[in-house]
């Protein structure tokens, strides 16, 4: 067929096609510039492009996320250089309805003991939908500029900011470093400029303005990123050599007058209801604004005090965003499909007849769990007032932010008379085994272990995933592919990979379908390179049930070593061991994960073992080592009358202590205020140091 023939096609034919011109453009693409191996010509590939092209154009609500239909608009990610960012680029926690905004501010209040009628200004602006940028500059000048990434190290686009119009390449009266972060985005008369010249020159559509922002921002070639009209609000910054200003709205206005865009919509706000009305203030103009925003962001506006409160691991405690309520859309279940997960959770998927949802194509949702279906909750309490969801249901679907799509509601009005109420399978539909639901989960799991394949393939994917070991070429689909073929059975023959096989060996890598000699040897040095893992990304790489990303990093910070750690959690089994009253001591940590550890460190010590062998892992660093508590381990007891418990907390943690809830032969240093009881004679005990709250304000320098 030619590629005008695409008048013939219905939606469901244009859908198989798009996915079988994906599979060979990407196979394609990878062959003609990863292995410079052309399986097309260039003729029969620019046929097939736009066959893709003028598909997409016909429908283009079933645009594929994996589209080849421009390379133009398909950078691979390794073609920037990466940028550590001087200091972590965060994200936000989020509020969903009045009372969580009101909360967020009663919790600031009590955090710094503010009393209801002391005065609290915060900030209000919109959460722009875009993507987050950091721009440093040295001197007034610009020097790089970089994408979010892990929010630890992003991609380098400084070439393409430098065509960006809106944003200065030289500043003047700015501090001699400055670091200034906002989003960029695309308006939307851009966005709809952009995809009719993409669909009239062959070019990949963009399902949203985010993408096409995304895509343009990531483009190889710095002249693509020029003609595309890309555009930034400052509303936020990094490093800087010298303050901006004393608060949020000062820094703002700072920002402006160097030659930033700010958004119009930023105010200070005085009180919980003053925000409110922001906020629907924000929301009437949302549809008039020309550009998307999903929610709307509050900040304190008193620095010193954001100082104070600081971070959780990833978000601020003195910002939220309060997002706007979810876009919702009805469409049919086609059917229910059943994923088992890497710690054999069997999950229920919903199968969607395709339907947009705030600009995106929706074919799949989560359904949670069998109650979730059934219509009760995990205490069997009625959801959705207890009616169930059937195949063959209309069903209200929901994007909530960047999360997997959901269902919320049925309509019991267009159920067939045919529909039967679900039935979660009895046995893992990948290996066959019982999945069994204990008492208390309120999911079922496959009982296959190791032997279930869907499980071992979860953890390869989960252990090469971005926290975790992050190894550059190797992705999901590689992964599976190498499990199918026997190559990789568990995380540690990743690391046997080039003994198997690389140069010299009967079989080799290079000789694979899909690769050639650079990328199998880029592939050998991404893995030899990941060798050396810090001691958090490999405790979160271990894929233990209820060990997330957060407390990865606490149990990482808390143990220091490997060593520590490994011997913790095999001298933790016995619950009368001091070990394992340390284990549950730790901030985060409470009994179930505790039980987790310890569990699959006995049930997978060998292998384990053996993984840990082929490795070096990085001890955790000591997170202030300047700090005189930095590695002490304190206590706080009785009141304290400078700060909150919360506060001192957290100010102890920053500066490298650990902060534990009970008095041990571990303690350090207890720090005891007035109406101290058995704690303080317990430290007195075991000769533990005993010290008041202005004695501990010296010592870390904040008397
Ligand atoms: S402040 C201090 N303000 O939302 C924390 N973020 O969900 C830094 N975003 O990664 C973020 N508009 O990309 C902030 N007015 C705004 C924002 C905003 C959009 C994005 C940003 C961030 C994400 C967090």
């Amino acid at each position: 067929m030619a590629a005008d023939d695409v008048t013939q096609l219905d939606a469901a034919m244009a859908e198989r096609e798009l996915a079988r011109l994906a599979g060979i453009l990407n196979r394609a693409n990878d062959a003609y510039h990863r292995e410079d191996a052309p399986i097309l010509s260039d003729a029969e590939f620019d046929a097939l492009r736009q066959r893709n092209a003028a598909i997409e154009a016909r429908f283009p609500q079933l645009v594929r996320p994996d589209s080849a239909s421009a390379f133009l608009g398909a950078t691979p990610a390794e073609g920037f250089g990466k940028i550590r960012h001087a200091r972590r680029m965060l994200s936000l926690s989020n509020a969903f309805t009045d009372e969580d905004v009101a909360d967020f501010v009663a919790g600031i209040r009590r955090f710094l003991n503010l009393g209801p009628d002391s005065p609290l200004a915060l900030t209000a602006e919109p959460k722009i939908d875009g993507l987050s940028l950091s721009l440093r500059y040295e001197n007034g000048r610009l020097l790089h500029a970089a994408t979010r990434g892990d929010g630890e190290t992003g991609e380098d686009v400084t070439t393409n900011v430098r065509t960006m119009a809106e944003i200065p390449q030289t500043l003047t009266g700015a501090p001699a470093i400055l670091e200034v972060r906002g989003e960029v985005y695309m308006s939307h008369a851009d966005f709809a400029a952009l995809n009719t010249r993409q669909s009239e020159a062959g070019g990949k559509i963009f399902a949203n303005p985010r993408n096409a922002a995304a895509g343009s921002l990531r483009q190889l070639d710095p002249e693509i990123t020029r003609a595309r009209p890309l555009r930034f609000f400052a509303y936020a910054w990094g490093e800087t050599s010298e303050p901006l200003a004393d608060t949020q709205s000062g820094a703002i206005a700072r920002l402006q007058d160097l030659g930033f865009p700010t958004n119009p919509l930023f105010r200070r706000c005085d009180t919980v209801d003053d925000l409110l009305a922001t906020y629907s203030g924000i929301e009437a103009q949302r549809a008039s604004l020309g550009y998307d925003i999903d929610g709307v962001v509050y900040k304190l506006d008193d620095l010193a005090y954001q100082d104070r409160l600081g971070l959780r691991s990833t978000t601020p405690r003195w910002a939220i965003a309060h997002k706007f309520p979810a876009e919702l859309a009805w469409t049919l279940l086609e059917g229910i499909d059943i994923q088992v997960g890497r710690t054999g959770a069997l999950s229920p998927v919903a199968r969607l007849k395709p339907v947009t949802v705030g600009g995106v194509v929706v074919s799949n949702a989560t359904l949670h769990n069998e109650d979730y279906i059934a219509g009760r909750d995990s205490r069997g309490g009625p959801i959705r007032e207890g009616r169930d969801i059937r195949v063959g249901d209309w069903v209200q679907v929901y994007r909530a932010g960047d999360v997997i799509p959901k269902i919320r509601d049925v309509d019991l009005a267009r159920r067939p008379d045919t529909a039967a109420p679900y039935q979660m399978p009895a046995h893992c539909p990948e290996c066959g085994s019982p999945a069994i639901r204990e008492p208390g989960d309120s999911v079922r799991r496959c009982t296959g272990g190791m032997i279930c394949p869907a499980q071992a393939v979860e953890r390869l994917k989960h252990f090469v995933s971005r926290a975790a070991f992050d190894i550059e070429g190797l992705g999901a689909k590689q992964v599976e592919s190498f499990w199918r073929d026997g190559w990789i059975a568990s995380p540690k023959d990743i690391f046997t990979l080039k003994d198997r096989f690389g140069p010299g060996q009967p079989r080799q890598l290079k000789n694979r379908e899909g690769w050639g000699e650079k990328s199998a040897q880029n592939l050998f040095d991404a893995i030899e390179e990941k060798r050396r893992i810090p001691l958090a990304r490999f405790i979160f790489a271990l894929g233990i049930r209820h060990v997330g990303e957060t407390s990865a990093g606490m149990l990482a910070t808390h143990f220091g070593s490997w060593d520590a750690f490994r011997a913790a959690m095999h001298e933790s089994n016995d619950p009368d061991s001091a070990a394992y009253a340390e284990l549950i001591s730790i901030d985060g940590v409470g009994p179930v994960m505790a039980q987790s550890l310890i569990t699959s460190f006995a049930a997978e010590a060998t292998e384990i073992d053996r993984l840990a062998a082929l490795l070096s892992i990085q001890p955790a660093e000591a997170r202030a080592t300047d700090s005189p508590v930095a590695g002490k381990t304190v206590v706080f007891t009785g009141t304290l009358e400078r700060m909150t418990r919360a506060e001192a907390k957290a100010r102890a943690e920053s500066l490298g202590a650990k902060v534990a809830g009970s008095v041990s032969a571990k303690t350090d240093l207890l720090i005891a205020g007035p109406g101290a009881g058995s704690k303080a004679k317990k430290a007195t005990d075991l000769g533990i140091e005993v010290i008041d709250e202005d004695q501990w304000l010296a010592l870390i320098g904040a008397g």
